[in-house]
């Protein structure tokens, strides 16, 4: 790892506690080559996250149960290390998780209401229809192109849903449009890296889109949140610059060659970054596009 990656920050914080199976990059499709800071990436996403929007999500749906026999039904779609499926077990004791991923990098324990299992959503999620109360995806902006979304996952995941269920994504753009001139130079290469790989890159309108005309789901919201950058905004504000930066670095080879430098010169692009941020007021625009399944009732009426 990087000299400025080790020693932009200067504080502790607690890692998150070791991963049952190492990641097998053969079946990754991402532009992400899983390396060695992909948990320490997605342990700060899960409280980055969580500090700046307050909670773990944010649909109407009532998930606690007091009636312990017929428990909600919760799934995490491409939950990876199991950060937010864990989490969210902690806190909703009488709810059932379910999280799935690809490649088993699940938690080696977790409570009793957690399950985790290897499915990839491209083959079909193996759950019968109408199974969940919740679904959750976070963080999927690298993993599908704009087919496998509109064809497959979008799909897939109102197939699951219980009519009167919840779907939804926490997500960020590739490209982070602001100020400074470093972080648009990196949100432009991005973009164009995005694009090249048929990836979409502008994934909140695009959700927005797909959802609001999916004929079973309705009352589609958008929720923007700006993550304010830098060691101004305290202990969160400067995860939340490591988090970025290792995001990137895990990219620096492709993100390199898009933006026409070698691959050594990536960590300067990084101290500019870093330079940028403790004199400007910079943010990372986070949302959340969430939508509810039909019921039987409103189904009839469309048709
Ligand atoms: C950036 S990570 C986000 C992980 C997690 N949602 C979080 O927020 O911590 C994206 C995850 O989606 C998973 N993924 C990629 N392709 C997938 C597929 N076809 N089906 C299910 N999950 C997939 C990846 O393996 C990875 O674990």
């Amino acid at each position: 790892m990087g000299h400025i990656i080790s020693t932009c920050m200067e504080f502790a914080f607690d890692r998150p506690s070791s991963v049952s199976t190492p990641p097998d990059q053969e079946e990754s499709k991402s532009v992400f080559a899983i390396g060695e800071s992909i948990e320490e990436i997605l342990y700060l996403h899960h409280v980055v996250f969580k500090h700046f929007w307050g909670r773990n999500y944010v649909s109407p749906v009532v998930l606690s149960n007091e009636d312990e026999t017929k428990p909600k039904q919760v799934l995490d779609l491409g939950c990876a290390t199991g950060m937010w499926t864990v989490d969210m077990a902690s806190i909703l004791p009488t709810t059932n998780f379910i999280g799935v991923n690809p490649f088993a990098i699940f938690p080696k324990s977790a409570p009793s209401n957690v399950s985790f299992c290897r499915q990839n959503v491209l083959d079909g999620l193996q759950f019968d229809d109408n199974s969940f109360d919740l679904i959750h995806e976070r963080l999927s902006l690298s993993d599908f192109t704009k087919k496998q979304w509109e064809e497959i996952v979008i799909q897939e995941i109102v197939r699951v849903c219980k009519p009167g269920g919840w779907i939804e994504f926490v997500e960020s753009d590739a490209c982070i449009w602001n100020k400074g001139r470093v972080l648009r130079r990196i949100g432009h290469s991005c973009k164009k890296l995005f694009l090249a790989r048929g990836l979409v890159p502008n994934l909140g309108q695009f959700l927005q889109v797909l959802l609001r005309s999916h004929p079973q789901l309705t009352d589609v919201h958008y929720v923007e949140n700006d993550i304010p950058l830098g060691k101004k905004h305290g202990k969160f504000g400067e995860l939340a610059v490591r988090n970025l930066m290792l995001s990137w670095y895990a990219i620096k080879i492709p993100l390199s060659q898009t933006m026409g430098i070698a691959p050594e010169h990536f960590e300067a692009i990084l101290e500019a970054f870093v330079s940028e941020v403790n004199v400007q007021d910079l943010y990372w625009k986070t949302y959340r596009v969430f939508a509810r399944k039909k019921t039987q009732d409103e189904m009839n009426e469309y048709l």
